[in-house]
This record gives structure tokens, C-alpha cells and sequence, in this order.
């Protein structure tokens, strides 16, 4: 039976449906990310037959030829920035992520940013815990109301159409989305208004949310001179990577009134932040928990295990990653 190398510990339930199937796994002791040295000494330690990654993991040809035998890496997430494909593809390694178990998680931790930002609630938090709040003010810390405003959503995927969903049906919003494909059963379903291009969306909207993977194409998507086309009382929301935007522009653009606020879930160069984003009481920052309640933790478990079970009773996997 195939024996797996587990990067870190995830929830049991995935742990637990490989036991069940007879393979052996291995689990990385470490309560925290594995250094490039330790993965790499990690995975030379025996013969493994595939592993299971995080997207804290760096996946590149070094790793691979660390371990030849692991012709699958089953990595824990949508996203696989981390991985580079054209060595795995090099190498026959198959991979495979977690699409559609956090669909709807993060969606709603995009609109819980969203409100975040519009109703300073956090802000208003911070306040109130400082012991600034001397009484209620006719002017005291005015915010937005989202009823007919419009979320400009940069790709319409699984996480984006979900998003629209709640913006449209329980906030009233209007919907405008720009995608490198136009998308119908989107459009029907939110009324939503393609825009041929991002500029397009970035005039209009009054919070814009982000939810395209990272490519080099998507890189610094939002950048200073998009970030200078938003209205100035809107928003930018970012659950998908932080790469996707230009985290000092955007501090810049903070700082200087160019945008209303951002809510983030994701950094540039994770775990740090940019300097002086934490300053910006304009923004709304979390720690990268979009996907993180239980439920979804679980199901995205459930999920690489699945995709490890197929791969080793000789089928294609249902998450396999296109080369
Ligand atoms: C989380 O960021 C994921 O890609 O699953
Ligand atoms: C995530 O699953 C997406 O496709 O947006």
C-alpha cells in the first residue's frame, strides 16, 4: 500500500479515510511550516509514494527529484501558486487541489470584510476597546451602505459568483464583473453586467473584491495607477493572494485618501505585511482564515484524501490541476 508524506498535520478526518485504505502516512511533527531544508531532508528519508502539500509549501523541480518516487502531490487548497507546474508536468508528477469544499466559506469571509470595512466595525472596535468612546455622535464614524451600490468582482469563478450571490440577493447590490470569459449562468443568475476590461470595473464600483488565482498575468493586477481609477469612497477587498496586489501602492493609496479602505486576507509576502499597512485604519486585516471554519477545513481534507484514494486505485483524480 503507498506510503504518503503529510507536510503538516491537517484535520483528521482526511488522516483518517487514508488509514482506513491501508496507507501509511507520515506526518510532520513540526507545529509550523517546514523549512526548505527540513521538507527537502523530509522527503529524501524514504521512498514515498505521494505526498500531501500545503500551500505554505515552495513545490518546485528540487523538490520533486528529492523524491522520485511521489508521483502525486495532493496539495491542501485551491490555489497552487506554490507549486510549479511545468516541473511537475517535467516529471510526470500529478497534482491535484481542493476546489469547491471552501466555495462558499470564503465568500462570506469576503462579505464579512466587505462589512467590515463599510460599517468600521473593526475600527469602531478598536475605538471602543481604547476607551475613546466619550458618548454618540451625529458625525461619528460615518460609514457606507451597500443597498444599490455596485461590487465590481475581478473573476467570476467559483469563490466570485458566490460572492455576487450574497452582494445581489442579500444586500440588494448590482453586480459588475470583468473575467477572461464572459459568463452567462453568472450573469442570469445576478444580473451582474460584464465589463470588457478591469478599468471598466474599477470606474464604477464601489467595492471591488478579488477572486482570481495568481499567474503571472494576475500578478499586481491592482496596481497604483488602478488602484488611482477607483472612486475614491471605495473599497478593495482581497481573499484570493496577496501578489495579486501591489501591497505598498496600496498602503500608499491608504494613506492618501486615493481609495476609501481595503479589506485583506492575504499579504504579499505572507506572514509579513507590508510597511505601514498595519497602520492604515482603513483596513480591515486577517490572518489568511478565509477557508478556516471547521466544516470546510474538513471537507477540504476529505477532499486530497479523495484525490490520493483515486489516484492510487488506478483513476483520474477529481481535482487534478491542468498541467
Ligand atoms: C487558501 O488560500 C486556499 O487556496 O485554499
Ligand atoms: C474557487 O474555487 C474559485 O474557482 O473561485
Amino acid at each position: 500500500m503507498p506510503t504518503i508524506y503529510v507536510t503538516r498535520r491537517i484535520p483528521e478526518l482526511g488522516l483518517s479515510m487514508l488509514r482506513d485504505k491501508g496507507f501509511t502516512l507520515d506526518v510532520s511533527e513540526k507545529d509550523g511550516v517546514l523549512t526548505r531544508e527540513e521538507l527537502l531532508a523530509a522527503l529524501g528519508a524514504k521512498p514515498y509514494d505521494g505526498v500531501l502539500s500545503l500551500l505554505t509549501d515552495t513545490i518546485d523541480g528540487e523538490v520533486f527529484d528529492a523524491v522520485p518516487t511521489a508521483k502525486i502531490f495532493a496539495n491542501y487548497a485551491v490555489g497552487f501558486n506554490n507549486i510549479n507546474l511545468p516541473a511537475a508536468k517535467e516529471r510526470g508528477v500529478t497534482i491535484t487541489n481542493t476546489p469547491g469544499a471552501l466555495t462558499n466559506t470564503v465568500a462570506e469571509h469576503a462579505m464579512a470584510l466587505i462589512l467590515a470595512c463599510t460599517t468600521r466595525t473593526v475600527e469602531g472596535d478598536r475605538f471602543t476597546r481604547a476607551g475613546k468612546y466619550e458618548g454618540w455622535g451625529p458625525m461619528m464614524m460615518l460609514g457606507m451602505d451597500l443597498a444599490g451600490k455596485t461590487l465590481g468582482v475581478l473573476g467570476a469563478g467559483r469563490i466570485g459568483s458566490r460572492l455576487a450571490h450574497h452582494a445581489k440577493h442579500g444586500f440588494d447590490m448590482d453586480v459588475v464583473y470583468y473575467d477572461v470569459k464572459q459568463n452567462p449562468d453568472f450573469e442570469r443568475e445576478t444580473g451582474a453586467r460584464f465589463c470588457r476590461t478591469v478599468e471598466e470595473v474599477l470606474a464604477v464600483a464601489d467595492v471591488v473584491s478579488v477572486h482570481v488565482p495568481l499567474l503571472d498575468s494576475t500578478k499586481h493586477l491592482i496596481n497604483a495607477d488602478r488602484l488611482k481609477l477607483m472612486k475614491k469612497t471605495a473599497y478593495l477587498i482581497n481573499t484570493s493572494r496577496g501578489p495579486v496586489v501591489d501591497e505598498a501602492a496600496l498602503v500608499d493609496a491608504l494613506r492618501s485618501g486615493t481609495i476609501a479602505g481595503a479589506g485583506l486576507d492575504v499579504f504579499e509576502n505572507e506572514p509579513a505585511l507590508a510597511p505601514g499597512l498595519a497602520q492604515c485604519e482603513n483596513a480591515v486585516i486577517t490572518p489568511h482564515i478565509a477557508s478556516a471554519s471547521v466544516p470546510t477545513r474538513d471537507g477540504m481534507a476529505r477532499l486530497a484524501a479523495e484525490n490520493l484514494i483515486a489516484f492510487f486505485d488506478g483513476q483520474t483524480p477529481p481535482n487534478v490541476v491542468p498541467a
